[in-house]
């Protein structure tokens, strides 16, 4: 891990309803760094993931133990004002979903909502978040056309811009590339690895190639347990629970 720490989880458990989705989770995410949780289907990696900037809080009938800390922020205390959290957290889902609008607009659209900005000002930000999401050489020249003629892996490094532009400071990526093509996919992965110089980012891959090409930690979970944490190489050369090397030597799915 990095020096410095920048999300702790202290005996998480989530629940919906009686269903217990989560089981007393510890873990400590570095600034800077890619840590992924992976592990198979329904083992809880979605539910981690909303949890970090409380977009579970939408869930009717769930409910959260335990603690978990952005910089020394206690993220559910009742103090905390839910935008700025979710600005400072901001999350990439499975499917790209731009915004029936242009280029331009869709980057746009969430700092507008922040106020009023000058002309100059706004391009910039644009410009810049652009750049960061490794899109703006393809679509510089066409920045007020439709997002939608995008193509999906253009889309989604869209959706990435549109986060960047309100400054986040962590990134959760749910499978970001389930939907697209190899080509890609490797353009999403070389944004994220762009993207870790300047944000801390937590990522459910696609499969375990895409943790070990592009992550620095990882942590595998199963039936929502942690099983075990650490480095990447680590964890898929030699794994210290017999359920790691079993789902990573591909025993199970
Ligand atoms: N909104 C929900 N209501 C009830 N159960 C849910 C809901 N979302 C997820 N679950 C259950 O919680 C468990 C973990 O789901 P999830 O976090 O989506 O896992 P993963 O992302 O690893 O596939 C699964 O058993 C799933 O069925
Ligand atoms: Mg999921």
């Amino acid at each position: 891990m990095s020096e410095q720490r920048k999300i702790l989880i202290e005996d998480f458990s989530f629940y919906y309803d009686s269903f217990q989705a989560l089981r007393d989770i510890n873990l400590k995410i570095g600034a800077k760094e890619i840590f992924a949780i992976f592990g198979p289907a329904r083992s809880g990696k979605t539910t981690l993931l909303k949890s970090l900037n409380r977009l579970t809080d939408l869930i009717f009938g769930g409910r959260h133990s335990g603690a978990i800390f952005l910089d020394d922020l206690n993220i559910y205390d009742p103090k905390v004002n839910l935008t700025q959290l979710r600005r400072r957290v901001g999350m990439v889902f499975d499917l790209p979903t731009p915004l029936p609008m242009s280029i331009f607009d869709n980057v746009a659209y969430g700092p507008r909502l922040k106020g009023s900005i000058p002309k100059r000002r706004l391009s910039e930000i644009v410009e810049k978040a652009l750049r960061s999401a490794v899109l703006w050489e393809e679509v510089k020249d066409r920045l007020h056309t439709s997002a939608l003629r995008l193509s999906g892996g253009q889309q989604q490094r869209l959706c990435i811009a549109r986060i960047l532009a309100l400054e986040p400071e962590v990134l959760l990526f749910d499978e970001p590339c389930s939907g697209l093509d190899p080509i890609s996919t490797a353009s999403i992965e070389e944004t994220l690895t762009q993207l870790k110089k300047e944000y801390t980012i937590v990522l459910v891959p696609h499969n375990i190639q895409q943790a070990s090409r592009v992550a620095d930690r990882a942590a595998f979970f199963l039936n929502g347990e942690m099983v075990e944490e650490g480095p990447v190489f680590q964890i898929f050369t030699r794994p210290r629970d017999k359920r790691t090397e079993d789902y990573v030597t591909g025993k199970f799915g």
